[in-house]
């Protein structure tokens, strides 16, 4: 499963600072979204030192790429400041042509050489199907000595593909030039996980099969596929977002504490515990796809894409044996949220019981992940009265208010691109870990069960429930 290419005790995590961005895809849909946002907050913040090179086959000049720009920006930002909107703009041009043709790779250089670069960022905000392309054309013109490679997810479409694009891209580029997108590795509370599990004493103790009962991780979203319906019916719930967000999530919950402050321990000890994970059984998994998915513009008919999936996943390492792990993604669902649970033994003998109601419920742990991020500690105290009785009570925290508003993932992942950061990206070991655990799930699909929007998915995702266990809501959270 390894390849010869990558020998992960020497990828050099930090590497020099970049001195142009070149964008692939620069009027595509991801751009206009998600990147020239982020580049007006780098702008904002003093952080984008570099010329942004644009490339594309659409008939533009670079007075029309900056102007989509700047519609983008204000778009999603509408208090966007017009002098940093003009000054980013200013930092602007656009490579246009067709990507077969050699003048465009020529065209490509110049503007580099115009530049003095040789440290680029090459952004490929493109379908995945062009990577291995664009790799090969950029090693034609000689500039994948000058720069290293941004992709964005999905890598592959299963193990085999995976590995087979990593083989690719690893003709041209060396592993430590690759930094592979999963966005959910840019968010503040998402790497809260480690500092919440190792730098608080009163919660590594418990944090094992000793005392937790069951992890439980739900990504759930209200939105449909809103009009992504041709992309989406290639790919599925599982290969959208369980195969990376998701068990880059479970990954960081699992894991051990790393030996060190170096990234490259983060990313071994991720890497262990996905090795340490069972491929699913096929068994433990419920597919469902919500009615009216098959009339969405661009879906087959007859699909049988799942639009929700819900899995039981098992952790064969120490810490973890025997603590089933549920994994729950959906579209179309009563709330957008994305939040771990983690449900804490029950004591071994329950005292707090005088007026005989129901048994108190045990302690949980509400990690918030997603918009509203936080954390609530679900505890017993004491009900007021003469009785000695328990009931339960929350302890939390909002984090934007507690810590003030952070940023945004897009923003830190093209600033960690830009000054040479690996530490949020996806090593290729890892992606190959995720593919191999969901391999099963792509192999022996089953059932596609259909549901209501609105609803929680099919019922049939309570039969992979170990008795006695929940699907827990997620916090509600207002939606914009
Ligand atoms: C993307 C998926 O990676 O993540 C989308 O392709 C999904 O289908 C999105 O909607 C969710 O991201 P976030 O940051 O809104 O939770």
């Amino acid at each position: 499963m390894t390849d010869p290419h990558v020998d992960t005790a020497r990828v050099n995590t930090r590497q020099p600072e970049a001195d142009a961005l070149v964008l692939f895809g620069a009027t595509g849909d991801l751009a206009k979204r998600k990147l020239f946002p982020s580049l007006y907050r780098l702008e904002k913040s003093g952080a984008l030192h570099v010329p942004v090179i644009g490339v594309a086959r659409s008939d533009w000049d670079t007075a029309a790429f900056r102007e989509h720009t700047r519609e983008s920006i204000l778009q999603h930002i509408p208090d966007a400041d017009p002098a940093v909107i003009d000054s980013l703009c200013a930092s602007m041009e656009l490579v246009q042509g067709d990507y077969s043709d050699p003048e465009t790779w020529n065209s490509l250089r110049s503007a580099l050489d115009s530049h003095n670069s040789l440290t680029a960022v090459f952004y490929m905000a493109i379908p995945p199907t062009m990577f291995p392309m664009v790799a090969k054309k950029l090693a034609s013109v000689d500039l994948h000595h000058r720069g290293r490679v941004v992709v964005e997810k999905p890598f592959g479409r299963d193990l085999g593909t995976a590995i087979e694009l990593n083989k690719t891209l690893h003709e041209v580029f060396h592993e430590d030039h690759i930094f592979r997108i999963d966005h959910y590795l840019g968010k503040e509370a998402v790497e809260d996980l480690l500092v919440f599990r190792f730098a608080n004493t009163l919660i590594e103790p418990v944090w094992n099969r000793n005392y937790v009962r069951s992890v439980q991780v739900t990504m759930s979203e209200t939105i449909d596929v809103e009009g992504r319906g041709s992309f989406y019916d290639s790919v599925g719930a599982i290969r959208d977002v369980l195969q990376n967000h998701l068990l880059q999530v479970v990954a960081l919950l699992a894991m051990e504490p790393p030996a060190g402050a170096d990234s490259g321990f983060l990313q071994d000890e991720k890497a262990k515990v996905i090795a340490a994970m069972r491929p699913i059984d096929p068994e433990a998994l419920v597919r469902g796809q919500y009615v009216g998915y098959r009339d969405e513009p661009g879906v087959d008919p007859e699909s049988a894409t799942e639009t929700f999936v819900a899995a039981r996943l098992e952790i064969d390492s120490w810490r973890w044996a025997g603590v089933p792990w549920y994994v729950r993604v959906g579209k179309a669902l009563p709330q957008t949220a994305t939040e771990a649970m983690i449900e804490l033994r029950k004591p071994p003998r329950m005292l707090f019981d005088e007026a005989g109601g129901p048994a108190p419920d045990r302690n949980l742990i509400r990690l918030r992940l997603g918009k509203n991020d936080g954390v609530t500690f679900a505890l017993q105290a004491k009900t007021p009265g003469p009785e000695l009785d328990s009931q339960e009570v929350h302890v939390g925290v909002d984090f934007a208010a507690a810590l003030g508003e952070r940023q945004d993932a897009y923003e830190r992942l093209l600033g960690d691109a830009l000054i040479g950061s690996l530490r949020r990206f996806a090593r290729q070991d890892i992606v190959e870990g995720t593919w191999r655990v969901v391999q099963p799930a792509l192999d022996n699909p089953g059932p596609i069960l259909p549901y209501f929007k609105d609803s929680w998915g099919p019922t049939d995702a309570d039969d992979i429930l170990v008795d006695g266990d929940r699907w827990f809501s997620p916090t509600p959270v207002p939606e914009p």
